[in-house]
């Protein structure tokens, strides 16, 4: 396990760029893969996340070639694989394979890390299975591995269980493959990229009032696609610079998916000023550059329906609420439960070493915010959001922050440490 310590510096000022979004880069492989002909990724993820899924494609026998920051796809033609695949770290890979795969006339095993054969499975296995999935897992369907006999499914209404990205996607993998016309509905609106990038690949998914219709089989050609830079990759450096007086920092041509954007609305409430600039369309993403300036910060109040527009930001938004002076408090965020680590309690673990006070509820946390926090020291779980948000505070907590289990950051981002520097003034 690696440490790294960030300690109060000068402020982050300057303009740059984040890595390709991480979950727009895996539905693009893993469509990729089912498409016929190539589909040209350029300014992918290169995180570990994104490896893993293209691992799976390539050991269900798709050719991946690079071209400069391009990967090039050859899909169309999957065959059963003699290995048991491995999603590693990521949900996103584990579960949208489930759904691609569910549909194949072939058998396959799924697995993860020690991590992500913790978290549930059974919110896919349960409404895939009303489109005819054959599936079965461990832990009477709940855990990874997972086997799958591929099957010809038919088309179904299905509502899922919980309001997840993972597992609409995972549906909509299947229902494109289905036989007859399926509808998808779910309890609350998730990021919407599988829905985008569907029809560019030819299929067509339309959405009507809140329900996804799909009308299966489709066929899929290969697209051309650039991949907007990761919303929740700049949210870390954004942060920083709202709690780093003078901080006046420009990420470009970042993604501002409506369904992914509510942390910027958040940093915009707490008083930083953010600012969009030349917003426009990318891969039929929005994107824009964003610039943040740091401001004072004042508690922040975060409900179920924020909570779902930054899932992946809530530990920074209460990382952030450390540095605005009084009490916030972060509620509907249960889904933190079953994330890489329990998010709740590896926060609050985390903010209690620095000096926070925080009470842990079930789907959140109540901070008492110092606005300058004492530092110490912090274990990531091998949570790479866990990681870089604490990092964040080091470089505003007096004695600074240093975390356990650095390496974890490259899940998502393996740039993220030299970017952040190269940042500081
Ligand atoms: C993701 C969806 C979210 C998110 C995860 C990526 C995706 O998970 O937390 O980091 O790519 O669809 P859930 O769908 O489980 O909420």
């Amino acid at each position: 396990m690696s440490r790294a310590t960030l300690r109060p510096s000068g402020p982050l000022r300057g303009v740059c760029t984040v890595s390709g979004d991480k979950s727009i880069t895996q539905r693009l492989i893993l469509l990729g893969a089912l498409a016929r002909g190539s589909t040209r990724i350029v300014g992918g993820n290169e995180g570990a996340d994104a490896r893993a899924a293209l691992g799976i494609v390539k050991a269900l026998g798709v050719t991946v070639r690079s071209q400069g920051n391009a990967r090039i796809v050859q899909g169309g033609a999957l065959r059963e694989s003699d290995r048991v695949l491995d999603a590693k770290n990521s949900g996103t890979a584990l579960r949208l394979s489930m759904g691609l795969l569910a549909a194949q006339p072939f058998f396959s095993v799924l697995t993860g890390d020690a991590s992500l054969r913790r978290r549930p499975l059974h919110r896919v296995i349960e409404p895939l299975r009303v489109l005819g999935a054959d599936l079965a897992a461990r832990d009477q369907d709940r855990l990874a591995p997972v086997a799958i006999r591929g099957q010809r499914l038919r088309g179904a209404s299905v509502r899922t269980p919980v309001a997840s990205a993972q597992v609409k996607s995972a549906l909509l993998l299947a229902a494109i493959q289905a036989h007859g016309d399926s509808s998808i509905e779910e309890p609350g609106p998730t990021r919407d990229h599988t829905e985008r990038l569907l029809p560019r690949f030819g299929a067509p998914v339309t959405a009507e009032n809140g329900r996804i219709l799909v009308r299966g089989p489709a066929s899929l050609e290969g697209i051309e696609a650039r991949v907007p830079g990761d919303f929740s990759a700049a949210a870390f450096l954004w942060a920083a610079a709202a709690i780093v007086p003078r901080s006046d920092v420009t990420v470009r041509a970042v993604g501002v998916n409506p369904t992914r954007r509510a942390f910027l609305d958040l940093l915009a409430r707490a008083g930083a000023q953010v600012e969009e600039i030349d917003p426009r369309d990318e891969s039929g993403e929005p994107v824009a550059d964003v610039r943040v300036r740091a401001g004072a910060l004042a508690p922040i109040r975060i409900d179920a329906e924020d909570a779902r527009g930054m899932i992946d930001e809530l530990p920074l938004a209460a990382v952030l609420a450390a540095f605005a002076k009084g009490e916030s408090v972060i509620r509907g965020a249960e889904e933190l439960r079953v994330k890489e680590s329990d998010r709740i309690a590896t926060v609050a673990a985390g903010l209690r070493a620095i000096g926070v006070e925080c009470e842990e509820r079930p789907d959140g946390w109540l901070i008492q915010g110092t606005g300058a926090p004492r530092g110490g020291s912090v274990v990531s779980e091998g949570d790479h959001r866990i990681a870089m948000a604490f990092l964040v505070a080091g470089l505003r907590a007096k004695d600074g922050v240093r975390v356990e289990g650095v390496e974890a950051a490259a899940v998502s981002d393996p740039g993220f440490l030299p970017r952040l520097k190269g940042l500081l003034r």
